[in-house]
């Protein structure tokens, strides 16, 4: 209720929990209506994913250090920066023929950009004050179920990732939010950190991956992004392990609205 652009979703969507394109909203919005205030937006952007290249690069150093080459390369998907940022290097030796590597963007099944969405230009935020992007989207009007997804309940993709994406560069998959969280504990069992929901669905992501090349025999080495601890999301922890946690998958009549707000060009 402190922004215009809050008030205008609220509106628009009574109770909503909001999104990261409700947040982007709020925060151009109070930013630009302060004298010598200017607004960066933090995930999605080219030059984003600029500045978060310098995890791939430390990830390929410690990698060169102990002559490990990966085979495969996981990150979380929210607006695309941590894996954007992980797979630079690796992306830039795979694009120059110089190396193969198989690269995996996890989305949330409730939020999924890359999987069931539309490769369209499309405004960044929900309160469309932000420029339009290309990239895969599900309609800046599209809201996720409130679940625990957090900072990937995102309705469209970095640009850059997108047109990897539609060249077949990397792929793209979805995990349920009970299975990411089932994933999440036993890391925090095995290495004694808790953490982030965002993260877990990389993690996730490669344990299935562990468990399949435990069955066929196949040796892999994986690399997954862990983006953050998840000690702010103790309320989420707590839901899960009272059982109150659900999942969520949109139908293709819920995605409808969203992709009916894409702006005609
Ligand atoms: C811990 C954590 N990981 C990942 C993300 C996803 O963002 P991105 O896809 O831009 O890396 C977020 C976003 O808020 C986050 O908080």
């Amino acid at each position: 209720m402190t922004t215009e652009a809050g008030r205008k979703i609220l509106a628009e969507h009574p109770g909503t929990t909001g999104s990261l394109g409700c947040a982007i909203s709020e925060a151009v919005e109070d930013a630009v209506s302060r004298e010598g205030y200017r607004y960066v937006l933090g995930s999605v952007l080219n030059q984003v994913l600029l500045h978060q290249s310098v995890i791939g690069m430390e990830t390929m150093a410690a990698l060169d250090k102990y002559g490990i080459e990966p085979d495969m390369i996981i990150g979380c998907a929210g607006g695309g920066s941590n894996l954007g940022g992980l797979i630079s290097p690796f992306m830039g030796k795979k694009l120059r023929g110089e190396a193969d590597y198989d690269i995996v963007a996890v989305e949330p099944a409730s939020c999924p950009s890359l999987t069931r969405g539309k490769y369209a230009y499309d405004f960044c935020d929900t309160g469309k004050i932000c420029p339009l992007a290309k990239m895969y989207t599900l309609g800046s009007g599209f809201i996720p179920s409130p679940n625990h997804a957090g900072g990937l309940r995102y309705h469209g993709m970095s640009p850059i990732l997108s047109e990897l994406y539609d060249q077949g560069m990397m792929r793209a998959i979805s995990v349920e939010q009970t299975a990411v969280f089932e994933a999440a504990e036993m890391f925090a069992r095995v290495e004694g950190i808790l953490p982030a929901p965002e993260s877990s669905h990389a993690i996730r992501a490669a344990i299935d991956e562990a468990l399949r090349c435990k069955e066929t025999g196949e040796e892999k080495t994986i690399v997954f992004g862990l983006t953050g601890t998840g000690y702010f999301d103790m309320v989420a922890y707590e839901k899960y392990n009272d059982g109150q946690m659900t999942d969520y998958i949109p139908t293709d009549e819920d995605l409808k609205p969203g992709f009916d707000s894409l702006p005609k060009i």
